[in-house]
Protein backbone atom coordinates (compact mmCIF):
# COMPACT_ATOMS: atom_id res chain seq x y z
CA UNK A 1 0.00 0.00 0.00
CA UNK A 2 1.37 3.31 -1.01
CA UNK A 3 0.33 6.36 1.01
CA UNK A 4 -0.97 8.29 -2.19
CA UNK A 5 -3.00 5.01 -3.63
CA UNK A 6 -5.98 5.80 -5.84
CA UNK A 7 -5.07 9.83 -5.88
CA UNK A 8 -4.61 11.62 -9.00
CA UNK A 9 -1.84 14.35 -8.91
CA UNK A 10 -1.36 17.36 -11.37
CA UNK A 11 2.39 18.64 -11.08
CA UNK A 12 3.83 21.37 -13.19
CA UNK A 13 6.89 21.71 -14.58
CA UNK A 14 7.92 18.32 -13.59
CA UNK A 15 9.47 16.95 -16.11
CA UNK A 16 13.19 17.80 -13.81
CA UNK A 17 14.42 19.19 -11.05
CA UNK A 18 12.38 18.99 -7.73
CA UNK A 19 9.16 18.83 -9.72
CA UNK A 20 10.81 15.49 -10.96
CA UNK A 21 11.61 13.82 -7.94
CA UNK A 22 8.42 14.97 -6.83
CA UNK A 23 6.58 12.97 -9.51
CA UNK A 24 8.29 9.88 -9.23
CA UNK A 25 8.19 9.93 -5.45
CA UNK A 26 4.49 10.33 -5.56
CA UNK A 27 3.70 7.77 -8.50
CA UNK A 28 5.58 5.06 -6.33
CA UNK A 29 3.47 5.72 -3.80
CA UNK A 30 0.52 4.87 -5.81
CA UNK A 31 -0.83 8.17 -7.43
CA UNK A 32 -1.78 8.72 -10.82
CA UNK A 33 0.21 12.02 -12.19
CA UNK A 34 0.35 14.08 -14.70
CA UNK A 35 3.73 15.32 -15.58
CA UNK A 36 3.51 18.78 -17.04
CA UNK A 37 6.27 20.59 -18.69
CA UNK A 38 7.31 22.98 -21.29
CA UNK A 39 10.61 21.45 -21.33
CA UNK A 40 12.27 25.29 -21.46
CA UNK A 41 15.47 26.99 -20.68
CA UNK A 42 15.83 28.17 -17.15
CA UNK A 43 15.00 31.52 -18.80
CA UNK A 44 11.59 30.30 -20.38
CA UNK A 45 12.54 29.85 -23.58
CA UNK A 46 13.21 27.05 -26.15
CA UNK A 47 10.21 24.66 -25.49
CA UNK A 48 10.25 20.75 -26.49
CA UNK A 49 8.31 17.72 -25.40
CA UNK A 50 11.41 16.12 -24.04
CA UNK A 51 11.35 16.32 -20.11
CA UNK A 52 7.53 15.46 -19.70
CA UNK A 53 7.63 12.38 -21.90
CA UNK A 54 11.12 11.04 -21.00
CA UNK A 55 9.62 11.14 -17.29
CA UNK A 56 6.66 9.39 -17.90
CA UNK A 57 8.58 6.53 -19.49
CA UNK A 58 10.16 5.83 -16.22
CA UNK A 59 7.68 6.12 -14.08
CA UNK A 60 5.52 3.55 -16.17
CA UNK A 61 8.63 1.50 -16.87
CA UNK A 62 8.65 1.14 -13.03
CA UNK A 63 5.17 0.21 -13.19
CA UNK A 64 3.50 3.61 -12.08
CA UNK A 65 0.57 5.71 -13.72
CA UNK A 66 1.66 8.63 -15.17
CA UNK A 67 0.91 10.96 -18.49
CA UNK A 68 3.01 13.51 -20.17
CA UNK A 69 1.48 16.93 -20.69
CA UNK A 70 3.37 19.50 -22.63
CA UNK A 71 0.96 22.47 -22.36
CA UNK A 72 2.69 26.50 -20.98
CA UNK A 73 0.88 26.87 -17.66
CA UNK A 74 1.33 30.55 -18.07
CA UNK A 75 -1.80 30.50 -20.99
CA UNK A 76 -4.88 30.01 -19.22
CA UNK A 77 -6.80 28.02 -21.36
CA UNK A 78 -3.99 25.38 -22.07
CA UNK A 79 -4.14 25.23 -18.01
CA UNK A 80 -7.63 24.49 -18.53
CA UNK A 81 -6.29 21.22 -20.86
CA UNK A 82 -3.97 20.31 -18.02
CA UNK A 83 -6.61 20.08 -15.28
CA UNK A 84 -8.97 18.37 -17.75
CA UNK A 85 -6.80 16.03 -19.00
CA UNK A 86 -6.55 14.51 -14.93
CA UNK A 87 -9.84 14.23 -15.21
CA UNK A 88 -10.52 12.70 -18.66
CA UNK A 89 -7.60 10.42 -18.36
CA UNK A 90 -7.92 9.02 -14.34
CA UNK A 91 -11.69 10.24 -13.77
CA UNK A 92 -10.88 12.78 -11.39
CA UNK A 93 -8.64 15.03 -9.54
CA UNK A 94 -7.00 15.26 -6.00
CA UNK A 95 -4.48 17.42 -6.30
CA UNK A 96 -2.07 20.08 -8.19
CA UNK A 97 1.29 21.23 -7.24
CA UNK A 98 2.47 24.15 -8.92
CA UNK A 99 6.28 23.62 -9.53
CA UNK A 100 6.90 25.30 -12.57
CA UNK A 101 9.11 28.15 -12.92
CA UNK A 102 11.62 30.44 -14.58
CA UNK A 103 14.51 32.89 -13.87
CA UNK A 104 15.38 35.87 -15.48
CA UNK A 105 17.67 37.61 -12.87
CA UNK A 106 18.38 41.70 -13.04
CA UNK A 107 19.31 43.89 -10.66
CA UNK A 108 15.94 46.31 -10.60
CA UNK A 109 17.88 49.10 -12.35
CA UNK A 110 18.65 46.17 -15.31
CA UNK A 111 15.49 44.73 -15.62
CA UNK A 112 13.03 45.58 -18.58
CA UNK A 113 9.37 45.29 -18.45
CA UNK A 114 9.95 42.20 -20.53
CA UNK A 115 11.97 40.23 -17.79
CA UNK A 116 9.95 41.20 -15.38
CA UNK A 117 6.52 40.16 -16.88
CA UNK A 118 7.59 36.73 -18.72
CA UNK A 119 8.78 35.87 -15.02
CA UNK A 120 5.06 37.07 -13.58
CA UNK A 121 3.45 35.10 -16.46
CA UNK A 122 5.11 31.89 -15.08
CA UNK A 123 5.03 31.48 -11.56
CA UNK A 124 2.29 33.93 -10.72
CA UNK A 125 0.34 33.41 -13.24
CA UNK A 126 0.62 29.91 -14.15
CA UNK A 127 -0.52 29.61 -10.35
CA UNK A 128 -3.51 31.16 -10.51
CA UNK A 129 -4.48 29.22 -13.61
CA UNK A 130 -4.05 25.74 -12.80
CA UNK A 131 -5.55 26.94 -9.68
CA UNK A 132 -9.01 28.56 -10.72
CA UNK A 133 -9.50 25.81 -13.10
CA UNK A 134 -9.59 22.63 -10.31
CA UNK A 135 -11.19 25.35 -8.02
CA UNK A 136 -14.12 25.00 -10.42
CA UNK A 137 -13.98 21.37 -10.53
CA UNK A 138 -13.91 20.90 -7.26
CA UNK A 139 -16.74 23.33 -6.55
CA UNK A 140 -19.00 21.61 -8.70
CA UNK A 141 -18.19 18.34 -6.87
CA UNK A 142 -19.80 20.08 -3.76
CA UNK A 143 -17.49 17.68 -1.43
CA UNK A 144 -16.78 19.32 1.78
CA UNK A 145 -15.12 16.23 3.00
CA UNK A 146 -12.86 15.78 -0.11
CA UNK A 147 -9.48 15.65 1.31
CA UNK A 148 -8.05 17.92 -2.19
CA UNK A 149 -4.61 20.05 -2.33
CA UNK A 150 -3.22 23.30 -3.89
CA UNK A 151 0.57 22.64 -2.74
CA UNK A 152 2.31 26.00 -4.50
CA UNK A 153 5.78 26.77 -4.59
CA UNK A 154 7.17 30.41 -3.15
CA UNK A 155 10.94 31.36 -2.50
CA UNK A 156 13.01 32.41 0.25
CA UNK A 157 13.99 35.11 -2.52
CA UNK A 158 11.10 36.73 -2.18
CA UNK A 159 10.85 36.20 1.86
CA UNK A 160 14.12 37.91 2.85
CA UNK A 161 13.95 39.78 -0.94
CA UNK A 162 16.91 38.69 -2.77
CA UNK A 163 18.49 41.69 -4.73
CA UNK A 164 19.37 39.83 -7.71
CA UNK A 165 15.88 38.49 -8.52
CA UNK A 166 13.23 41.70 -8.18
CA UNK A 167 10.55 39.40 -10.72
CA UNK A 168 11.44 36.35 -8.92
CA UNK A 169 11.17 37.93 -5.73
CA UNK A 170 7.60 39.61 -6.24
CA UNK A 171 6.17 36.91 -8.00
CA UNK A 172 6.73 34.26 -5.44
CA UNK A 173 5.35 36.64 -2.72
CA UNK A 174 2.19 37.42 -4.94
CA UNK A 175 2.24 33.57 -4.83
CA UNK A 176 1.95 33.63 -1.11
CA UNK A 177 -0.66 36.15 -1.17
CA UNK A 178 -2.64 33.69 -3.69
CA UNK A 179 -2.00 30.57 -0.78
CA UNK A 180 -3.36 32.55 1.97
CA UNK A 181 -6.47 33.89 -0.26
CA UNK A 182 -7.22 29.76 -1.60
CA UNK A 183 -6.48 28.67 1.75
CA UNK A 184 -9.50 30.83 3.18
CA UNK A 185 -12.43 30.36 0.66
CA UNK A 186 -11.55 27.14 -0.42
CA UNK A 187 -11.60 24.74 2.56
CA UNK A 188 -15.27 24.46 2.50
CA UNK A 189 -14.84 22.93 -0.95
CA UNK A 190 -12.28 20.20 1.09
CA UNK A 191 -9.66 21.79 -0.54
CA UNK A 192 -6.28 22.94 1.33
CA UNK A 193 -4.01 25.06 0.33
CA UNK A 194 -0.51 25.99 1.29
CA UNK A 195 3.13 26.68 0.30
CA UNK A 196 6.41 25.47 0.10
CA UNK A 197 9.69 27.08 -0.08
CA UNK A 198 12.54 24.65 -0.96
CA UNK A 199 15.96 24.33 -1.41
CA UNK A 200 17.64 21.70 -3.59
CA UNK A 201 20.37 21.02 -6.25
CA UNK A 202 18.97 21.60 -9.17
CA UNK A 203 20.09 23.53 -12.52
CA UNK A 204 17.76 26.64 -11.13
CA UNK A 205 20.62 27.22 -8.08
CA UNK A 206 23.28 26.10 -10.25
CA UNK A 207 22.44 29.10 -11.83
CA UNK A 208 22.78 31.53 -8.75
CA UNK A 209 26.49 32.53 -7.99
CA UNK A 210 27.70 30.52 -4.57
CA UNK A 211 28.06 33.04 -2.50
CA UNK A 212 24.50 34.40 -2.81
CA UNK A 213 23.06 31.33 -2.44
CA UNK A 214 20.43 31.17 0.14
CA UNK A 215 19.54 28.41 2.37
CA UNK A 216 22.63 26.44 2.33
CA UNK A 217 21.45 25.01 -0.88
CA UNK A 218 25.21 22.84 -1.96
CA UNK A 219 25.20 19.89 -4.04
CA UNK A 220 24.15 17.76 -1.52
CA UNK A 221 20.29 18.94 -1.09
CA UNK A 222 18.78 16.36 -2.90
CA UNK A 223 15.35 17.54 -4.50
CA UNK A 224 14.19 14.00 -3.04
CA UNK A 225 13.60 15.73 0.29
CA UNK A 226 11.74 18.44 -0.86
CA UNK A 227 9.62 15.50 -2.78
CA UNK A 228 8.82 13.76 0.62
CA UNK A 229 7.48 16.69 2.14
CA UNK A 230 5.11 17.13 -0.82
CA UNK A 231 3.92 14.10 -0.93
CA UNK A 232 2.73 14.19 2.52
CA UNK A 233 0.63 17.58 1.95
CA UNK A 234 -0.55 15.71 -0.73
CA UNK A 235 -1.96 12.84 1.22
CA UNK A 236 -4.96 12.97 2.95
CA UNK A 237 -3.63 12.73 6.54
CA UNK A 238 -2.81 16.34 5.98
CA UNK A 239 -6.18 18.09 5.90
CA UNK A 240 -5.29 20.06 9.54
CA UNK A 241 -2.80 21.73 7.81
CA UNK A 242 -3.74 24.79 5.91
CA UNK A 243 -2.23 28.04 4.16
CA UNK A 244 0.77 27.67 5.55
CA UNK A 245 4.32 28.49 4.38
CA UNK A 246 6.70 25.08 4.65
CA UNK A 247 10.57 25.15 3.76
CA UNK A 248 11.82 21.83 2.66
CA UNK A 249 15.43 22.25 2.49
CA UNK A 250 17.77 18.66 2.88
CA UNK A 251 16.67 17.07 5.88
CA UNK A 252 15.07 20.33 7.50
CA UNK A 253 11.53 21.35 7.21
CA UNK A 254 9.97 24.79 8.91
CA UNK A 255 6.99 26.00 9.50
CA UNK A 256 6.68 29.85 8.64
CA UNK A 257 4.99 32.08 10.47
CA UNK A 258 2.48 34.30 9.04
CA UNK A 259 3.31 38.49 9.02
CA UNK A 260 2.68 39.61 12.53
CA UNK A 261 2.81 42.77 13.93
CA UNK A 262 5.95 43.49 16.46
CA UNK A 263 4.60 46.84 17.95
CA UNK A 264 2.04 49.21 17.61
CA UNK A 265 1.66 52.79 18.38
CA UNK A 266 -2.00 54.52 18.37
CA UNK A 267 -2.92 58.20 18.87
CA UNK A 268 -5.80 59.37 19.49
CA UNK A 269 -7.73 60.92 17.17
CA UNK A 270 -4.85 61.09 15.15
CA UNK A 271 -1.29 61.96 14.99
CA UNK A 272 0.45 65.29 15.04
CA UNK A 273 2.87 65.05 12.43
CA UNK A 274 6.51 65.87 15.20
CA UNK A 275 4.72 63.08 17.42
CA UNK A 276 4.45 60.70 14.88
CA UNK A 277 8.35 61.28 13.71
CA UNK A 278 9.35 61.34 17.41
CA UNK A 279 7.20 58.14 18.19
CA UNK A 280 8.56 55.67 15.25
CA UNK A 281 11.67 56.76 16.03
CA UNK A 282 11.94 56.49 20.14
CA UNK A 283 9.73 52.87 19.86
CA UNK A 284 10.12 51.26 16.47
CA UNK A 285 13.97 52.12 15.73
CA UNK A 286 15.40 49.91 18.61
CA UNK A 287 13.13 47.44 18.03
CA UNK A 288 14.40 46.87 14.36
CA UNK A 289 18.14 47.32 15.88
CA UNK A 290 17.40 44.72 18.36
CA UNK A 291 16.38 42.20 15.43
CA UNK A 292 19.55 43.13 13.68
CA UNK A 293 17.11 44.56 10.66
N1 LIG B 1 15.87 24.69 -6.53
C1 LIG B 1 15.71 25.48 -5.49
O1 LIG B 1 16.54 25.49 -4.53
C2 LIG B 1 14.53 26.38 -5.39
C3 LIG B 1 14.53 27.37 -4.38
C4 LIG B 1 13.40 28.17 -4.23
C5 LIG B 1 12.30 27.97 -5.06
N2 LIG B 1 12.34 27.02 -6.05
C6 LIG B 1 11.15 26.86 -6.88
O2 LIG B 1 10.87 25.47 -7.01
C7 LIG B 1 10.30 25.20 -8.29
C8 LIG B 1 11.10 24.14 -9.03
O3 LIG B 1 12.40 24.61 -9.25
P1 LIG B 1 13.57 23.69 -9.84
O4 LIG B 1 14.80 24.08 -9.12
O5 LIG B 1 13.14 22.27 -9.87
O6 LIG B 1 13.67 24.27 -11.33
P2 LIG B 1 13.91 23.55 -12.76
O7 LIG B 1 14.32 24.61 -13.70
O8 LIG B 1 14.79 22.35 -12.58
O9 LIG B 1 12.44 23.02 -13.14
C9 LIG B 1 11.41 23.88 -13.50
C10 LIG B 1 10.62 23.23 -14.64
O10 LIG B 1 9.53 24.08 -15.00
C11 LIG B 1 9.34 23.96 -16.40
N3 LIG B 1 8.59 25.12 -16.90
C12 LIG B 1 9.03 26.41 -16.98
N4 LIG B 1 8.08 27.20 -17.51
C13 LIG B 1 6.99 26.41 -17.73
C14 LIG B 1 5.69 26.64 -18.25
N5 LIG B 1 5.32 27.87 -18.65
N6 LIG B 1 4.83 25.60 -18.34
C15 LIG B 1 5.21 24.36 -17.94
N7 LIG B 1 6.44 24.07 -17.46
C16 LIG B 1 7.31 25.08 -17.36
C17 LIG B 1 10.75 23.87 -16.96
O11 LIG B 1 10.78 23.29 -18.26
C18 LIG B 1 11.46 23.02 -15.90
O12 LIG B 1 11.49 21.64 -16.25
C19 LIG B 1 10.24 26.56 -9.01
O13 LIG B 1 8.98 27.14 -8.81
C20 LIG B 1 11.29 27.36 -8.31
O14 LIG B 1 11.06 28.74 -8.41
C21 LIG B 1 13.44 26.24 -6.23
Amino acid sequence: MGMLDGRVIVLTGSGRGIGGATAKLLAAEGASVVVNDLGVALDGTEGSVGPAQELVNEITAAGGAAVANTDDIADYDAAGNLIQQAISEFGKLDVVVNVAGILRDRMIFNLSPEDWQSVLNVHMNGTFNTSKHASVYWREQRNAEAQNRIINFTSVSGQFGAPGQPNYAAAKMGIIGLTYSCANALGRYGVTTNAISPGAATRMVGSIPEERRSGGAAAAMSPDHVARVVAYIASERSGWMNGQVIGAAGPKVTLYNKPAALQELVAFPEWELDTLQEQMEKVFKPTLEGHGR
